[in-house]
C-alpha cells in the first residue's frame, strides 16, 4: 500500500513574497522562525494566520504575549481579514493565566502549562484535521516552563503536526536561550527561517533567509521591511 502523501502548501501562501525564499510547495511540517526582539516575528505570525483564514483553511493560534482580543483586532484591522473569517480562528490563550486573569471570564481556553496546552492542541487538531497552527512564541513558554520541557513540547508538537498534515509556524527569540537549545530546535524543525537586524549608517536594516528546509530554497539573505501592511521582501543579496 502506498504511504499517504503529505499535503503541500504554496510558499506564497505562507506570507506574500515567501516564494522568493522557498521555491517549491512546502510539505506539512513546521517552520521555525527565529529572530531578535523587534525583528518582525509577530508581524509574520499575523500575516501567516491571515493568509490561512483568507484561504478558508482551519487555523489555530497559540498566543503567549498578547491577549486574544489583540490578535483578533490586528487580523481585522491590519491584515484586513473579514470578521466572519476571523470568528473561525481557534485560539488557545497562554497569556491570561500569567496575568492571573480568571479563566472562566475569558472567551478562549486559558492554558497554564505545557501538558495542558498539548491536550488542548490535540483536541482542536483532531477537529481541524488539516490547516495551520501558529505559536508565538515558544520562547515565552520556555521561560515559564524551562528549556527541557519546551524542547520536548516542540518535538512532540512537530510530530503531531506532521501526522495531522498541517503547517505550523513557531517563533523563537534569538540569543535569549542557550545556543544548544536553539540548535536542537533548528535540527528538529523541517524548515528554519532566520531574521536579523544590522545597524548600517545609523539605520537598522532587516534581513531574512532560509537556514534550512527540506525543499528547494535560496540561501541568500533578502532585505525586508516591516510596514503597516506587513513584510515586504526585496530582491536577493548574497554574503551579508
Ligand atoms: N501596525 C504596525 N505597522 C507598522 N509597523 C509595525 C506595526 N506593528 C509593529 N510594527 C513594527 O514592526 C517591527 C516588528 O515588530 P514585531 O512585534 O512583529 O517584532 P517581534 O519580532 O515579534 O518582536 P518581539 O521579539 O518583541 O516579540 C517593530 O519595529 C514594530 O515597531
Ligand atoms: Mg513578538
Amino acid at each position: 500500500m502506498q504511504a499517504p502523501t503529505r499535503p503541500l502548501f504554496k510558499p506564497s501562501s505562507v506570507i506574500p513574497g515567501f516564494e522568493k525564499l522557498i521555491h517549491e510547495p512546502i510539505p506539512s511540517g513546521t517552520i521555525l522562525l527565529a529572530g531578535p526582539p523587534g525583528s518582525g516575528k509577530s508581524t509574520f505570525t499575523g500575516q501567516f494566520l491571515a493568509e490561512g483564514l483568507k484561504r478558508g483553511e482551519p487555523c489555530l493560534a497559540v498566543v503567549t504575549d498578547m491577549p486574544p482580543a489583540h490578535l483578533i483586532r490586528s487580523l481585522e484591522e491590519r491584515w484586513l481579514v473579514e470578521a466572519r473569517l476571523v470568528r473561525k480562528l481557534r485560539i488557545l490563550d497562554c497569556y491570561s493565566w500569567r496575568l492571573g486573569m480568571p479563566s472562566q471570564k475569558q472567551e478562549y481556553p486559558v492554558v497554564g502549562n505545557l501538558t495542558a496546552l498539548m491536550v488542548e492542541i490535540e483536541k482542536l487538531r483532531k477537529e481541524m484535521k488539516r490547516g495551520r497552527l501558529a505559536l508565538d512564541s515558544l520562547s515565552t513558554l520556555a521561560l515559564d516552563s524551562g528549556l527541557q520541557a519546551a524542547r520536548e513540547f516542540f518535538n512532540s508538537l512537530r510530530a503531531r503536526i506532521l501526522e495531522g498534515g498541517m503547517l505550523s509556524l513557531v517563533t523563537l527569540e534569538q540569543e535569549v536561550h542557550t545556543l544548544a537549545f536553539e540548535r536542537t530546535l533548528s535540527y528538529l524543525a523541517e524548515n528554519v527561517i532566520k531574521l536579523k537586524l544590522i545597524e548600517e549608517k545609523g539605520r537598522i536594516k532587516r534581513y531574512i533567509r532560509v537556514l534550512s528546509s527540506r525543499v528547494a530554497h535560496s540561501t541568500s539573505w533578502f532585505p525586508y521591511e516591516v510596514t503597516d501592511r506587513g513584510f515586504l521582501i526585496r530582491g536577493g543579496v548574497i554574503g551579508v
